[in-house]
């Protein structure tokens, strides 16, 4: 069981504060949103920030990409530093030529949906990657409620890794907090994003204390 928290809702003017404190409280990924204000309606950062980042921490960068046709920028997050790059099924025509290039760029790849789309979307690229992102809200924002109907879609995955021999990673990405990552463990996730609940928080260690709890 993973717990990534999300620099989104961390305070941008002490980045490097901010990582260094999720990584004393045990965060296993560093999330990422990269965000380009056509894909979704909020601009974030690009790869000049994820290589700025790179040095001030061991832990994996997972890098969620929010951008329309995210393909033109694989090779600069990969030089920048990123670990795994997931990038979102609607978001090119190209999703499976666009998963090859991240493994050609020695990352590893993720592919993610919308709480609109279908699992059927996504399944002739499983095989091709080492994590899937299933979102529990609308992307764009930190602090969104949590859709639960977007569980059964992790269900699903779970089914599908199972019947085809896969072995990728499931992750959930938007809402989660100490009373709704509980259901997301039960639905089959092992990778958890959260943001606003760790870092709009006075004491962050106890958030990721009581997310850890609820994963025992
Ligand atoms: C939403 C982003 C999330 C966001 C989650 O578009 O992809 O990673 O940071 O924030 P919370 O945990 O506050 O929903
Ligand atoms: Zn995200």
């Amino acid at each position: 069981m993973k717990i990534a928290p999300s620099i989104l809702s961390a305070d941008f003017a002490n980045l490097q504060r901010d990582i260094e404190l999720v990584e004393k409280c045990g965060a296993d990924y560093i999330h990422v949103d990269v965000m380009d204000g056509q894909f979704v309606p909020n601009i974030t950062l690009g790869s000049n920030v994820v290589s700025a980042i790179r040095p001030v921490t061991k832990l994996p960068l997972d890098v969620h990409m929010m951008v329309i046709s995210p393909e033109r920028f694989i090779e600069d997050f990969a030089n920048a530093g990123a670990d795994i790059l997931t990038i979102h099924q609607e978001s090119t025509p190209h999703i499976h030529g666009a998963l090859q290039k991240i493994k050609e760029a020695g990352v590893k790849a993720g592919v993610v949906i919308n709480p609109g789309t279908p699992v059927v979307a996504i399944e002739h690229v499983l095989s091709l990657v080492d994590q899937v992102l299933i979102m529990t809200v609308n992307p764009g924002f930190g602090g969104q409620k949590f859709l639960p109907e977007c569980l059964e879609k992790v269900e699903q995955l779970v089914k599908i890794r199972e019947e085809k021999g896969l072995t990728f990673d499931i992750e959930v990405d938007g809402g989660v907090d100490n009373t709704t990552i509980g259901a997301c463990k039960k639905a089959g996730a092992n990778v958890f994003v959260a943001g606003s609940y760790v870092y709009n928080a006075e004491n962050p260690k106890e958030r990721m204390d009581a997310l850890r709890a609820e994963l025992a």
